[in-house]
């Protein structure tokens, strides 16, 4: 029968906040080092997805500059660009290049979370794209594409973290929704509906945990100038071409938010602020004419 492996050292010390470096097991004649967690600084710790760019680059500014540490997830490789900004304003950073659209993409970007050693202390869920022009005439595969990102990634993570969090009795969710999922968005109708999704999410799980130490916020910006509406193929329509609000002052009244636990915020100019009030109180047809 072999026997079970014995620990013979323990390498780097383990404090409250520090996690120890590697364990060194005698297994028979053979001896094996199993990596563990890295070292965890005595700073927050803090996901943002959809950080290479717009919204979620400046929701990572916000963390970093709050001396939070940050593991960042984008699709393309400009996450390590963004991990390099995020750097010199003093955060440790791990970026993950991952495709959240896909299970795998999900999975990878939990096990990065998980690999990391460190209790997540917030957690924003903001990757996400639009797809631009008439329900009958755009594309069913570039829809699905962004609902599998919109919807099931974040409702994915989300669950995910909520069990982490729960079980700490502590942490913080950030759900970048959007204004759109207050009202119709003609000609942006799956867009519309992936956000009203987030929104009713988060506005729900606010209230299921709210005696759990988790707070849930949702951030609901207007037109932000981003790579949102080039992507989503809307440069030339009326919201794509009108003046848009700044992703940095956006963030910061996301970040506020959430660490002012708020159920939500809209956030950029008083328009926005206007359009999601009648979204609520208004006939659908008379908050289309705002
Ligand atoms: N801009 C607006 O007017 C506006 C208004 C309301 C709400 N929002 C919401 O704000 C959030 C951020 O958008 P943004 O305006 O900041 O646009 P953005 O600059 O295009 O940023 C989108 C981010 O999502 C990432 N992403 C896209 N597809 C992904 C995938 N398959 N897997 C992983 N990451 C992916 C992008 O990374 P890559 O570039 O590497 O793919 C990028 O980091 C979205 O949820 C959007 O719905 C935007």
């Amino acid at each position: 029968m072999p026997r079970p492996p014995v620990l013979i050292s323990q390498r780097g010390h383990a404090s409250e906040n520090q996690k120890v470096l590697s364990l060194t097991f005698r297994h028979f004649a053979v001896s094996q080092t199993i990596p563990m967690a890295i070292p965890s600084s005595t700073k927050q710790f803090a996901v943002v997805t959809g950080a290479s760019s717009g919204i979620g680059l400046e929701l990572a500014k916000q963390f970093a500059q709050h001396d939070f540490d940050v593991l960042i997830a984008a699709d393309g490789d400009g996450i390590n660009a963004a991990a390099r900004e995020l750097e010199a304003l003093g955060a440790k950073v791990e970026s993950v290049q991952v495709d959240l659209a896909s299970h795998d993409g999900v999975h990878k970007l939990q096990s990065a979370i998980q690999s990391s050693g460190r209790p997540v202390d917030a957690i924003a869920l903001n990757a996400g794209i639009g797809v631009s022009g008439p329900f009958a005439e755009t594309d069913l595969s570039q829809e699905l594409q962004m609902v599998n990102l919109n919807v099931v990634s974040t409702l994915h993570l989300a669950k995910y973290i909520v069990k982490d969090m729960v079980a700490r009795h502590a942490g913080r969710i950030l759900f970048t929704a959007s204004i759109a999922g207050t009202m119709p968005t003609p000609y942006e109708a799956v867009y519309g509906a992936t956000k009203a999704f987030v929104r009713s999410l988060s506005q729900s799980l606010r209230e299921e945990l709210k005696d759990s130490g988790v707070s849930v916020t949702a951030l609901m910006p207007g037109a932000t100038e981003t790579n949102f509406f080039h992507r989503a193929g809307a440069d030339d329509t009326k919201l794509g071409a009108s003046e848009k609000d700044d992703p940095a002052e956006v963030a910061k009244e996301g970040y506020e938010a959430l660490m002012a636990g708020k159920d939500h915020v809209v956030a950029g100019s008083f328009k926005n602020k206007l359009q999601a009030a009648a979204g609520y109180a208004l006939p659908d047809p008379l908050v289309l004419c705002i």
